[in-house]
């Protein structure tokens, strides 16, 4: 597993205002699309590309255009979708399905609700939009998914990492091609399974709901 954990000052300062409890929603929800878009860039230096010409006014230019079959990104429901803006903006083409898992709050076991995604996605690139890796089991349990239907190579997009988590999804995707770009890594995870320091829970944050 490759693991890139951001390390520019636009990055952390906008996760210093995420982090923060007294950022109000609509902050909080422009900041984290904003975030997503910076580490898009990164985690999509690996998206698979082919040569093209094109005719410029002057002459042809050998250039690249993103190759078939199209990426495709799967935010998990509820608080990746507040990530799904800020990736199709730098990734417009992209096919997006979508995957609805909730965790447990006692056991900390996720659970998949909803599932919105191609049946084959033999030698598909996807692209994982999750804000949060606590304990990694709703990262390890959509990575999953992802290859029992046929995908090759799974890129994680993530605004914080606790390092437990990390090392659970490495220990569970052994062998397999799997890259998380994350926004910071933090201390630890808490008794409760919340990340420490964090930003508390990104769904309700996101969404208004505390
Ligand atoms: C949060 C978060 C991740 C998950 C991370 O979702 O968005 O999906 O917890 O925790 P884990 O690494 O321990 O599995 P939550 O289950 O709270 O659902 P929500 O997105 O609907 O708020
Ligand atoms: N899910 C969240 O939203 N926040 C955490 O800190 C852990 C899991």
């Amino acid at each position: 597993m490759r693991v890139h954990v951001a390390d520019h000052p636009l990055i952390t300062h906008k996760l210093t205002v995420l982090r923060d409890a007294t950022t109000p929603s609509p902050t909080f929800r422009a900041l984290a699309e904003e975030l997503v878009t910076l580490l898009a860039y990164e985690a999509t230096r690996g998206v698979r590309v082919e040569e093209v010409v094109v005719t410029t006014p002057v002459a042809q230019a050998k250039g690249l255009a993103i190759s078939s079959p199209r990426p495709l990104v799967v935010p998990i429901l509820r608080a990746g979708l507040g990530m799904l803006e800020g990736m199709v903006k730098l990734v417009p083409t992209a096919e997006v399905g979508f995957l609805g898992m909730v965790r447990n709050e006692e056991t900390l076991q996720p659970d998949i609700y909803a599932e919105r995604l191609p049946d084959d996605l033999s030698n598909r690139q996807c692209f994982v939009l999750d804000p949060m890796l606590a304990t990694g089991g709703s990262l390890i349990a959509a990575i999953d998914y992802l290859f029992a239907r046929g995908a090759v190579d799974v890129t994680c997009v993530c605004l914080i990492a606790a390092p437990e988590g990390l090392a659970a999804v490495e220990a569970a995707t052994a062998g397999r091609e799997v890259t998380i770009v994350v926004g910071a890594l933090d201390e630890k995870l808490n008794e409760l399974g919340y990340i420490v320091p964090g930003l508390g829970d990104a769904g309700d944050r996101l969404y208004g709901t505390v």
